[in-house]
């Protein structure tokens, strides 16, 4: 009979750090457990992690409040388009300042608890009675500047809004360029919003971006991709920095198989080569990223708690010309599909969850030939997890 090794009481994370050295696969608690949850907590604070798209604020004045761990933040878009993250926090006795999403009324962030209120670049802008006389007289502008949000690192790279809440993550730019080089063809300046939801998945963030990884799986999970095997028959794995994992394959369709007609509008600068390819990877943690030739997609993964996650799940166009009306029905037909995918991969992953964290689960065979990148990012969250401990 199997009989799973309990988990060493000394070394309370020895199967962690088996896994981190390259030995098996990540112990099926590390998808499940408090403690665990707890502990990666700083694992998030220490990198870069994505926390929303710019889509989910479009307009100035408009305030995006998410939670990711315990971190309640708010993401706010200024008078002149750009963005700002703040902790949804009021400075007075730290009320939670916005609690759905908004456009807020005057351009002014304003306290439900005693009505402080705050410029969409964080200043502090009035304060009812501050002084306690009888005439409503704001703080002055020094006290205005040492009293207003407290702002995040943070960084913005093909609309996804990403933070450093430690503070010392080295710069954004030197981390993202391996890859913003290798998919500079599918240029940023291109994108055209489509849509962008909230969505709860009931299961580990790590299983997320595992089956994101997973090009094994497409063809039975999602039978209406054209094409079968054949596309992850063609997929090659890409390492492109110690913290970027993807795979770059084959659309499972192409020259002769009568689906090669393309309706909307294609990046412009692909070559013929990446005019047929799909490029799909992990910015360690939570950003996950895909590239076609006439989209783009995104998905943010907010742990909430043990076992349940938050995706923002948005979807991008190519240029403008996708966004007239005669393409009104492609572009629902790529939201519907995308969607559709979306969904069949919740619903197998909420199964997962359930499954892969059973102590049972050391026992698991990878196959050699396909899971070797799902392999690289335990072993990448295990070493990072241990890091931080
Ligand atoms: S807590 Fe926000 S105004 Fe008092
Ligand atoms: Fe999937």
């Amino acid at each position: 009979m199997l009989d799973p090794s309990p988990d060493d009481e000394r070394e309370p994370w020895s199967s962690i750090r088996r896994c981190a050295e390259g030995e098996g696969v990540l112990p099926g608690f590390a998808y499940a457990d408090e403690a665990v949850y707890r502990a990666e907590a700083e694992l998030f604070r220490r990198h870069w992690i994505s926390v929303a798209c710019g889509h989910s604020a479009p307009e100035p004045g408009d305030v995006f409040p998410l939670r990711i761990h315990d971190q309640s933040l708010l993401v706010v878009r200024g008078e002149q388009g750009e963005l700002r993250v703040f902790y949804n926090l009021c400075r007075h006795r730290g009320a939670r300042l916005i609690d759905a999403p908004c456009r807020v009324a005057g351009s002014r962030i304003r306290c439900p608890y005693h009505a402080w209120s705050y410029h969409l670049d964080g200043r502090l802008a009035a304060v009812p009675h501050f002084h306690r006389g009888a005439k409503v007289v704001g703080p002055d502008a020094e006290e205005a500047a040492e009293l207003g949000l407290l702002p995040l690192r943070s960084a913005v790279w093909r609309d996804i809004v990403f933070v450093n809440l430690s503070g010392d993550a080295p710069p954004f730019e030197e981390v993202i360029r391996p890859l913003d080089e290798r998919i500079s063809h599918w240029s940023a300046e291109e994108l055209s919003p489509l849509s962008s939801d909230e969505v709860e998945l009931r299961a580990d963030w790590k299983l997320a971006a595992e089956n994101f990884l997973d090009v094994y799986h497409l063809a039975v999970v999602h039978p209406q991709i054209p094409g079968g095997f054949s596309g992850a028959l063609a997929s090659e794995d890409v390492v492109v920095s110690p913290g970027i994992l993807g795979v770059s394959m084959r659309q499972g369709y192409g020259e002769g198989s009568g689906q090669e007609a393309w309706t909307l509008p294609r990046f412009s600068a692909l070559t013929e080569d990446e005019r047929l390819r799909i490029e799909i990877f992990c910015i360690f943690p939570n950003t996950l990223i895909l590239v076609e030739p006439d989209n783009q997609q995104v998905i943010v993964l907010r742990p909430q708690a043990p076992g349940l996650t938050r995706q923002t799940f948005a979807n991008y166009l190519v240029s403008d010309a996708s966004q007239v009306p005669e393409l009104a029905d492609e572009r629902a037909e790529i939201y519907r599909e995308a969607v559709e995918i979306n969904e069949q991969d919740l619903k197998l992953l909420a199964g997962l969850q359930r499954t892969r964290s059973m102590s049972v689960a050391e026992f698991l065979r990878p196959a050699e030939a396909w899971d070797d990148i799902n392999l690289r990012f335990q072993r990448l969250w295990a070493q990072e997890f241990l890091a931080g401990g």
